[in-house]
C-alpha cells in the first residue's frame, strides 16, 4: 500500500519525508487555503521534496475551464496529478486528460457507481472519502470494499486512493480490504507508529540496560 500525505503545509511534508514513508501528496482547495500561499507555489515546492504523484485540484466547474487549468498545472512538474471533482464535467474532462496520458485523481467519490464512471473514463486514481461517509452514518470502508470488487471484476487499472482518512483504524481497514493508496494527515501517519506495548517494552529495556551498567 502506498502512503500519501494529505496536506498543503510544506513543513509537514519535510517531516514525514524524513521517515521515508511518503510516496506522494494530495492537496485540495481547503488545504491550499490553510497554507496561505498560492497553489502554484505550494505544488512547485512539494514537487521539489517528493518524487511521486502530487495531486493538485482544479477550481473550475465547467469542462473547458478544468482543461485549461489542467494544462497549466501539468506544466508545473511531470509528477502533477490533476484532481477533478466527480461531476459530469469532471468525468468528461477526465476522459480528455487520460486520452492525453495526463494523470488524474477523481475526487469527492461517495458511491461505487461514481467510481465506475471514473474508471471507465481512465482515471488514474479514484478518491472515496471514507471519513465523510462515516460522519453521516454510512460505511466508508464498505464503499472501498465495493469499489475493490467492481474494479477487480472488470480489471480496471484505476487505483483506489482511500481519502478523508481520519485515524489509524481507517488505514488498517483500508489495507485489509485492498485500497491501493491511503492519503492521510501527518497526525494520522504519526499515530501508525504507536502501540502502548512498544512504549512500555522500550522503557523496560532501557531501564534494565541502565541497571546492568551501574
Ligand atoms: C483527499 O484527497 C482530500 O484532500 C481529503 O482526504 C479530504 O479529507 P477531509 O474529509 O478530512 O477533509
Amino acid at each position: 500500500m502506498e502512503f500519501f500525505l494529505d496536506t498543503g503545509i510544506v513543513d509537514e511534508i519535510k517531516e514525514a519525508v524524513d521517515w521515508g514513508l511518503v510516496d506522494g501528496v494530495t492537496t485540495n482547495p481547503s488545504l491550499i487555503a490553510k497554507s496561505g500561499r498560492t497553489q502554484e507555489d505550494v505544488i512547485k515546492e512539494i514537487c521539489s521534496l517528493v518524487d511521486g504523484p502530487i495531486s493538485a485540484e482544479v477550481i473550475s466547474t465547467d469542462k473547458s475551464g478544468m482543461l485549461k487549468e489542467a494544462e497549466q498545472l501539468a506544466k508545473i512538474h511531470d509528477n502533477v496529478v490533476i484532481k477533478l471533482p466527480l461531476t459530469i464535467d469532471g468525468i468528461s474532462a477526465c476522459k480528455v486528460l487520460s486520452d492525453q496520458n495526463i494523470k488524474t485523481n477523481v475526487t469527492l467519490c461517495f458511491s461505487a457507481n461514481q467510481a465506475l464512471l471514473a474508471a471507465k473514463n481512465g482515471a488514474t486514481y479514484i478518491s472515496p472519502f471514507i471519513g465523510r461517509l462515516d460522519d453521516i452514518g454510512h460505511s466508508g470502508m464498505g464503499l472501498i470494499e465495493e469499489i475493490r470488487v467492481v474494479f477487480d471484476n472488470y480489471g480496471f487499472p484505476t487505483q483506489i486512493l482511500a481519502a478523508s482518512v481520519r485515524h489509524s483504524d481507517h488505514v488498517r481497514e483500508a489495507a485489509l480490504v485492498g485500497a491501493d493508496v491511503a492519503t492521510m494527515p501527518i497526525s494520522c501517519m504519526k499515530s501508525l507508529f504507536n502501540h502502548p506495548l512498544t512504549t512500555i517494552g522500550l522503557e523496560k529495556f532501557l531501564a534494565d540496560h541502565k541497571k546492568a551498567s551501574l
